[in-house]
């Protein structure tokens, strides 16, 4: 693949450097009004952000659909983050497949693709200042992936700087991490909206994760165990329960199933800390399991006791 030109029949164009970057940028150049929020793309210049590490699945094409909904311009980022691995963790054997991530976002409405190299996005070798995502990072992943969520929001703060967006969608499938980007954005007064995407999920309602490839046909069909927990908590707060009903709904499920469950958290949005029993609102279930060797998450947002709202 060369890099910094448009890929063939009307693809995005793959940029790979700084510069590369900077003149797509002027060609799909943010207009005047671009702050307005709501507004659904059509004219308004607005550009839209949508970081993936590549291996890209119908989860990201959903993404970028969204992203195309509310804005005029969607620059897609492909670039797994070493700073958001620990030493043992997959980043050797994390899935990589530039050709083909092209070739599904050519019919997905991306203009552009920026992928660089990790000597492109931290110049000076591993950055010396770095985000912390503070108490939001300790529990949940960064309990289990000790500054996992500090490597999350610096590149995720370094990207926003360098694309410039009027708006970065994620997906709610990592729920911890779209929380501690909407805290980052909050506290460290981030000119950019965030919005959150629904968890794309499939026919057996696996949710989508680049991670699943690593699943043998068994492991598969004991990960579905999550799923069903997520919809067993989805169908206890749809039917009134309360913060402790939903819990044992998802707990009950996983109790009968085959995988090793690392946490099954009900959590405040806002602080990813647990809600009390008598919580109402918006909350999040938040589950992580292995499955053999191959570590998964799911999570669903919930709106407990208060369904004229919308959910989180
Ligand atoms: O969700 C991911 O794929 C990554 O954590 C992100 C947001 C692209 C940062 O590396």
């Amino acid at each position: 693949m060369t890099p910094d030109v448009p890929t063939p029949a009307g693809g995005p164009r793959l940029v790979t450097t700084r510069d590369g970057l900077r003149e797509a940028l002027a060609d799909v150049p943010a207009g005047p009004g671009a702050h307005a929020v709501g507004s659904a793309g059509g004219g308004s210049g607005r550009r839209a952000v949508v970081m993936t590490m590549g291996a890209l699945h119908a989860g990201h094409l959903a993404l970028v659909r969204a992203a195309r909904e509310v804005a005029d311009h969607v620059v897609v980022t492909i670039f797994v983050n070493p700073l958001q691995f620990a030493p043992g963790e997959d980043l050797d054997r994390y899935p990589r497949d530039l050709d083909g991530d092209l070739a599904l976002l050519a019919g997905a409405g991306a203009d552009v693709v920026f992928a660089p190299t990790p000597d492109v996005v931290y110049p000076d070798g591993d950055p010396v200042v770095r985000v912390a995502a503070g108490a939001v990072g300790d529990v949940l992943e960064g309990a289990a992936r000790p500054g996992h969520l500090d490597g999350v929001l610096t590149v995720v703060l370094k990207l926003l700087h360098l694309v410039r967006p009027d708006v970065a969608l994620f997906g709610q499938k990592d729920a911890q991490q779209l929380m501690a980007v909407r805290r980052m954005v909050r506290d460290l007064d981030v000119d950019v909206e965030v919005v959150g995407v629904p968890t794309v999920r499939d026919a057996d309602g696996l949710a989508l994760s680049s991670r699943n490839a690593y699943l043998s046909a068994d492991e598969r069909r004991r990960a579905l165990v999550l799923s069903r927990a997520v919809r067993a908590a989805e169908e206890a707060a749809v039917a009134g329960g309360g913060a402790a009903d939903v819990r044992a709904a998802a707990q009950a499920v996983l109790a009968g199933g085959e995988v090793d469950v690392e946490y099954a958290a009900l959590v405040d949005p806002l602080t990813a800390q647990d809600v009390p029993a008598d919580h109402l609102g918006a909350a999040v279930l938040a589950l992580a399991a292995r499955v053999g060797s191959t570590r998964l998450i799911d999570n669903a947002p919930l709106m407990l006791g208060r369904h004229d709202l919308e959910h989180a």
